[in-house]
């Protein structure tokens, strides 16, 4: 670990996946074994809201209601982040990018930094564990440990093990919030793995396994540098379950 830590990640990781399928659990662990930022979009935005910053004033309604924010605003907020010295190691992003417009402009971006391609790590869930995965998580408001009250539940209820904080739960995973996250999803973020897989950036990772078992995993692909998997696991019926189940 302390040789990862030396070397980074020299490149940008995207975490790519449906609402609760581990993005933020394993984003959290890559970044710490690699001593990079984990930039999470969604966590950005939750921060501005909490200031309640004129930015988190505008965004909050639209997450409120599942919606995606705007491609403008995040796109200056994440140009901005990327742009700061602790990113020059490579960063892991969690939520980021989600329309395709965001795609295109995280290329240029990297583009204009002489950075690689990025390699984006898809997470794959079977539709039906996604809203439990939501409705039963809980979040610590000191550290931003992740938990879950089904499958990963605290030592003490609503307390987190490491440094004792309430845990809270999301405003947006209430399972009337969850069905419009996934619509979003499937309709503007979904088009990304064919967008990635197309260019032979895309691993697929089986996120129905247990969270040790996915740090793993996307441990062997991060060291093992780019790879194409032209199968997804998810292309048959996963795939279709979540349109169908979700479709607006
Ligand atoms: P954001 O915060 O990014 O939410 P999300 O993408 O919906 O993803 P989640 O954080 O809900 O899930 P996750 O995949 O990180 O799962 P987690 O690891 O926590 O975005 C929120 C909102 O902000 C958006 O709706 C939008 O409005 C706005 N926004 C953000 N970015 C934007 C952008 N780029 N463009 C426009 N708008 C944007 O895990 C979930 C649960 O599952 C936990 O309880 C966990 O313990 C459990 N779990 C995790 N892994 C496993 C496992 N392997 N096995 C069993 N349980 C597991």
């Amino acid at each position: 670990m302390a040789d990862a830590r030396a070397r980074g990640l020299g490149r940008a990781v995207i975490f790519l996946g449906p609402p609760g399928a581990g993005k933020g659990t394993q984003a959290k662990q890559i970044a710490k074994h690699y001593g990079v930022p984990h930039l999470s979009t969604g966590d950005m935005f939750r921060e501005l809201v909490a200031r309640d910053t004129p930015l988190g004033k505008r965004a909050k309604p639209i997450m409120d209601r599942g919606d995606l924010v705007p491609d403008d605003i995040v796109l200056e907020m994440v140009a901005e982040r990327v742009s700061r010295p602790d990113t020059a190691r490579g960063f892991v992003l969690d939520g980021f990018p989600r329309t395709l417009p965001q795609a295109e402009k995280l290329d240029e971006i990297l583009q204009a930094r002489s950075w690689g391609q990025p390699l984006v790590v898809h997470f794959v869930v079977d539709p039906g564990q996604l809203v439990r995965r939501l409705t039963g998580r809980r979040i610590c408001s000191v550290g931003g440990e992740i938990y879950n009250i089904y499958d990963q539940p605290p030592k003490v209820e609503g307390r987190c093990d490491n440094d004792g904080g309430p845990l809270i739960h999301r405003a947006d995973d209430r399972e009337e919030v969850i069905v419009e996250r996934l619509a979003a999803y499937q309709e503007q973020t979904r088009p990304l793995v064919d967008y990635y897989r197309s260019q032979g950036v895309l691993v697929d990772v089986d996120g129905m396994q247990p969270p040790t078992t996915v740090t793993a995993k996307v441990l062997e692909i991060l060291e093992r540098g780019q790879e194409t998997h032209s199968s997804p696991p998810e292309s048959s019926a996963a795939a279709n379950q979540v349109s169908q189940r979700y479709e607006r």
